[in-house]
């Protein structure tokens, strides 16, 4: 039997990207050096090499590149906004040709009937404020008060809906932690104290984000990875335990008014990534401004986690836990396709945390199918991909949760970070020879799921 499941009216259907990912024109109009400029440019960090100098070149294609949206039926936009096109030196002098580009951005969405979604860190640093210590240091968080205030002063009449930070375990463990992405950085106090100084300066933004953006809704986008023992052992429990607070609750607790969890403080006082005294960077009032009320909570959701209690040499982010997952689909990135993870993630953090709004503000899958003969991008996996995480969030809103939106990662291919080019997560496919675009199988289907306003099964 075939139907159709239907979503509630006014669901927001979307579509994502961000700018270093996109934008390319690394060196125009005053933009200043990003952490991803130096990053990528440093030889062995970025897998195939590649950096986001010209990207999808979008810059200068935004205006072909909001109508493709808009020929799709996206009527809602995330994307981000450059810290280095704005202020180049991090601070104090704002360059205009930088803040008139998204200016342009934004009435160009305006006229198409799209909204705008604006994320106002999207891992793009100047890297002067890099070479003081970066989020590792206190200094930034007011640099990014002072640069969310220009940002949202410039667009907030037509702006109305704000992202502070994406994913800010990334930021921090990522960049400081792991090292896989800028700036490359090993050592857990610095991870430790850039999570802080991330929440921080998400949590004093809000308030100045509103009074420069009146009416307009302001949240923040963690990424999320539900967390399962791989068998019933105590071990494997304490594992999956252990990463969920590494992972999800040391970015939920605080941004909802807990403390920073206290297992979580104790196994990295005992694993000796704190010292014994705890959390020395945070001062007084720093825990009531990050708990600052959100209108909405962005979910970022790819995959879930299978916890094996051991030590073992491959080991990336903790000692004490290893991923396994049984026989299982992967995307070309190598994450477990798993959709009900996201139905279970989404009626937890409703239960659990009582956001008073939710939107995904990114799911999707890396698949590198490459357009037929016929010019035709068959990308049938994604597809399914999307179907299958769909109808789990759906599930999901028949639980209860206030779920008020879906962004697609990524309207279009483009820039993954450490791993180049090589990853396509577009629903549009990029020639990165010829920057022609062409819409995928995926989005024609998604199109169709857009103007119904239902997923057909
Ligand atoms: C999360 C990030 O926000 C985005 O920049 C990235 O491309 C996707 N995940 C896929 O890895």
């Amino acid at each position: 039997m075939s139907g159709l499941i239907h979503f509630p009216l006014g669901f927001a259907w979307g579509a994502a990207t961000s700018s270093y990912q996109i934008e390319g024109a690394a060196l125009e109009d005053g933009r200043g050096e990003s952490i991803w400029d130096r990053f990528s440019k440093t030889p062995g960090k970025v897998e195939d090499g590649t950096n986001g100098d010209v990207a999808c070149d979008h810059y200068h294609r935004f205006r072909e590149d909001v109508a493709l949206m808009k020929r799709l039926g996206i009527k809602h936009y995330r994307f981000s906004v450059a810290w280095p096109r704005i202020l180049p030196t991090g601070r104090q002098k704002v360059n205009q040709a930088g803040l008139d580009f998204y200016g342009r951005l934004v009435d160009t969405l305006l006229e198409a009937g799209i909204e705008p979604y604006a994320t106002l860190y999207h891992w793009d640093l100047p890297q002067v404020l890099q070479d003081e210590g970066g989020w590792a240091r206190r200094p930034v968080v007011e640099a990014f008060v002072e640069y969310s205030r220009i940002v949202a002063r410039a667009l907030g009449d037509r702006v109305k809906k704000w992202i502070t930070h994406n994913e800010p375990w990334c930021t921090s463990m990522l960049g400081y932690q792991e090292g896989r992405h800028a700036p490359g950085l090993k050592d857990w106090s610095a991870a430790l104290a850039a999570s802080h100084h991330v929440l921080l300066s998400h949590g004093l933004a809000v308030p100045v984000i509103r009074s420069e953006s009146p009416g307009a809704e302001v949240g923040i986008t963690l990424n999320l990875t539900p967390a399962e023992p791989a068998s019933p052992s105590a071990a494997d429990h304490d594992a999956s335990r252990h990463f969920d607070g590494f992972f999800n609750r040391w970015f939920l607790d605080p941004v909802f008014g807990r403390h920073y969890p206290a297992d979580m403080v104790a196994d990295y006082i005992a694993a000796g990534h704190l010292p014994p005294e705890g959390l020395t960077f945070v001062q007084p009032g720093d825990l009531e401004a990050i708990a600052a009320k959100c209108d909405f909570l962005g979910i970022n959701y790819y995959s879930r986690a299978v916890l094996r209690n051991g030590k073992v040499p491959e080991e990336k982010n903790e000692p004490r836990t290893v991923h396994v997952a049984p026989e299982r689909e992967w995307t070309d990135m190598g994450w477990e396709v798993h959709s009900d993870g996201l139905r279970e993630l989404l009626l937890r953090i409703h239960l659990d945390y009582r956001p008073r709004k939710i939107y995904v503000t990114e799911n999707g899958a890396s698949y590198a199918t490459p357009p037929n003969a016929e010019g035709r991008v068959p990308d049938e996996q994604r597809l399914t991909f999307l179907r299958d995480h769909f109808l789990a969030a759906r599930r999901a809103m028949d639980g209860g949760v206030p779920l008020a939106g879906y962004f697609v990662w990524s309207l279009m291919d483009n820039f993954e970070w450490d791993r180049g080019y090589s990853q396509r997560f577009g629903i549009v496919w990029v020639d990165y020879r010829t920057q022609q675009r062409i819409a995928k199988d995926s989005a024609l289907w998604y199109q169709r799921v857009i103007s119904e306003n239902a997923v057909p099964v």
